[in-house]
């Protein structure tokens, strides 16, 4: 089916997802927005974070897209059931594919899950998890300075680390512990960093792949993939600055992410 798949984030944290998307659906078009100017979610109420999912997701709807992608954990915390109610089209979110890759992984039973204060004061994670696999010890942490830090461009590896190192004190000594969940779909972005922290012997996770084998499986399930040989032409909108947005979108992605257009989120229907 000829129509785009919407990928939506807080800023470019859902890059991580939308790598994986074009590397395991090369055909399908992606339309991307990040609401960078209100950036970061994670330390916003519920109900600002449930308004502003909202005006991205009308945004997308306006484009016709056949799935949604809520590639932001706290988004998901948040809004996925909701969605899933509101909208006729399929909604996956980056929670449970990110819960069940480190289920699949982990040989102590014992995880631990990185995110925003929001995605971690929610339990988004444990109740996947515990709902899964109900003997898991899991082991939690919000890390709020990691996302501003990413938004912010192109960092020094020395205080990235510095501020990862400080942030992931609490999850030290944590002997069984060997999976770590990058409950934030910006840490992948400075993985390295925080591996070295956390150490070479726990296996870090992030929601990317899983998410996109999902979208992958419900696509063909539901006959909605498109099956014509393409190189698609994807659309990246920001809310903030498109010229920061297009630096980090270059030093993550494998494609060239280029002509990111700004825009600005309309008051809707959902705030009357
Ligand atoms: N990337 C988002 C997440 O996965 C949100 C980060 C934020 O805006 O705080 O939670």
């Amino acid at each position: 089916m000829d129509q785009p798949i919407g990928v939506i984030d807080s800023g470019v944290g859902g890059l991580t997802v939308a790598r994986e998307l074009m590397r395991q659906l090369p055909k399908e078009q992606l339309i991307y927005l990040g609401d960078t100017v209100r950036c970061p979610y994670g330390s916003r109420p519920e109900n600002e974070v449930i308004q502003y999912t909202l005006e991205m997701v009308d945004f997308l709807m306006e484009k016709k897209i056949k799935l949604l992608v809520i590639a932001c954990n706290t988004a998901t915390a948040y809004t996925l059931d909701l969605l899933r109610e509101k909208l006729l089209i399929p909604v996956i979110g980056v929670i449970q594919p990110g819960a069940r890759s480190a289920i699949k992984v982990t040989k102590t039973n014992t995880i631990a899950v990185i995110g925003t204060e929001g995605t971690i004061n929610n339990k988004a994670y444990p109740t996947a998890l515990k709902h899964i696999a109900p003997d898991l010890t899991i082991y939690d942490q919000a890390c709020p300075k990691f996302v501003p830090l990413v938004e912010s461009g192109p960092f020094s590896k020395e205080v990235v680390e510095e501020i990862v190192r400080e942030s992931l004190q609490p999850l030290q000594g944590h002997q069984d512990l060997d999976t770590l969940i990058l409950g934030c779909t910006h840490y992948p972005i400075i993985a390295d960093e925080i591996q070295k922290v956390i150490g070479r012997d726990v296996q870090i996770i992030s929601s990317g792949e899983e998410t996109a084998r999902e979208v992958s499986a419900i696509l063909a399930y539901q006959q909605l993939s498109y099956e014509e040989d393409r190189i698609p032409d994807h659309k990246f909108y920001t809310t903030g600055s498109p010229i920061l947005f297009e630096q980090i979108a270059n030093h993550w992605m494998d494609h060239p992410v280029q002509h990111v257009e700004q825009v600005t989120i309309e008051q809707t229907q959902n705030d009357k």
